[in-house]
């Protein structure tokens, strides 16, 4: 490069539309996948005490804000149940029951907004009473084949029920072929996989568990014996290569900021689609700033996002989703 006066880096930050001109990274609409959580019962919304500004919701109430969110341009859900105690067991039957809260969320909002895209999570943590996101042993250790068993019940319960995209989420060995077969075998080869690849152990789940209520259920359990150690990152690439060869459409890297470093090594590995999680801790140590006033509230979720962006993502799970397309919606480039 040559150097001083001939480059001055500072030419092309000179004025907004030069700034505009060679922006490397943008985040849009497009780029958004809105996680939300889901109740039973009718005109229902309770705030997360954790994550202040995020909601569970009813199906109805969820409906009519997808139905709005919809014409700001969301093009993806997320979505997780809250499961009551009654339906919780030891062995998570209810994971698969064609009727259950998630199998009818999903055929609710496809019938509303096909074009919407819905992800559902296949883990079976909102199911057991003990809170592990599989089948446990007597001794409490999570069974690998013996979980995705059921994984592949659940999984195919979804797709039954129109969803698009299925993420299993739970780190077991193997489960991506499984569910892949289970798919191809009931005849859904356009139902999509969401392989969380590189799903760390994280601190950072924290608000999360309080939403869905597994909090409680876990107790003191970790699952360190099947989510990634947060001090590793070739695992990471051992794990994502494993699922793209069982036939993952997309990888997750979960959680997001503190992760970006995984991100970016995947993305210039693989060329398979990156999405990254903004998990809800993350949500809650933003919001929490931003409600103190510490934080100017669009320029932290927009430059956050910005960045996963920048890191390589090609889609980005964001409890501000809703948010973003309202900011979006307002903004064109920069002014
Ligand atoms: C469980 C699951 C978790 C999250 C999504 N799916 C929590 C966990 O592994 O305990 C966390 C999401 C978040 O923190 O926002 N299968």
């Amino acid at each position: 490069m040559p150097s001083f006066p001939l480059t001055r880096k500072r030419r092309n930050r000179y004025t907004h539309s030069i700034r505009n001109l060679v922006r490397e990274n943008n985040l849009t609409a497009n780029d958004l996948i809105w996680p939300v959580f889901v109740l039973e019962g009718n005109q229902r919304k309770e705030e997360i005490k954790s994550m202040p500004g995020v909601f569970r919701m009813s199906q109805d109430l969820l409906l009519k804000r997808l139905d709005e969110l919809h014409d700001l341009g969301l093009n993806a859900v997320a979505l997780f149940p809250v499961v009551t105690e009654d339906k919780k067991s030891i062995n998570a039957e209810e994971a698969f029951s064609e009727d259950g809260l998630v199998q009818r969320t999903i055929r609710a909002i496809k019938m509303l907004l096909p074009d919407v895209l819905v992800i559902s999570d296949v883990a079976l943590d909102p199911y057991t009473t003990h809170g592990q996101d599989g089948i446990i042993s007597k001794e409490g250790y999570v069974l690998n084949d013996e979980t995705i068993e059921v994984l592949t019940q659940q999984a195919v319960s979804h797709a039954q029920a129109g969803v698009d995209i299925v993420a299993p989420s739970d780190m077991m060995d193997g489960r991506i072929i499984q569910v892949r077969a289970a798919l191809e075998e009931h005849d859904f080869p356009n139902t999509g996989i969401l392989a969380y690849s590189a799903k760390y152990s994280s601190c950072f789940y924290g608000p999360f568990r309080d939403a869905v209520g597994s909090a409680g259920n876990l107790g003191k359990s970790s699952k360190e014996s099947y989510q990634m150690d947060p001090a590793n990152s070739k695992e990471a690439i051992d794990e994502m290569a494993m699922d793209i060869e069982e036939g993952a459409d997309m990888l997750m890297v979960k959680p997001g900021m503190p992760y970006l470093d995984i991100i970016a090594n995947a993305s210039q590995k693989f060329n398979t689609p990156i999405f990254a999680y903004q998990v809800s801790g993350e949500y809650a140590m933003l919001q929490s700033a931003i409600d103190n006033g510490y934080l100017d509230e669009e320029k932290a979720i927009m430059e956050s996002l910005l960045c996963f962006k920048r890191a390589g993502c090609d889609a980005i799970l964001t409890y501000y989703a809703d948010r973003v397309l309202t900011y979006l919606d307002s903004s064109d480039d920069e002014k």
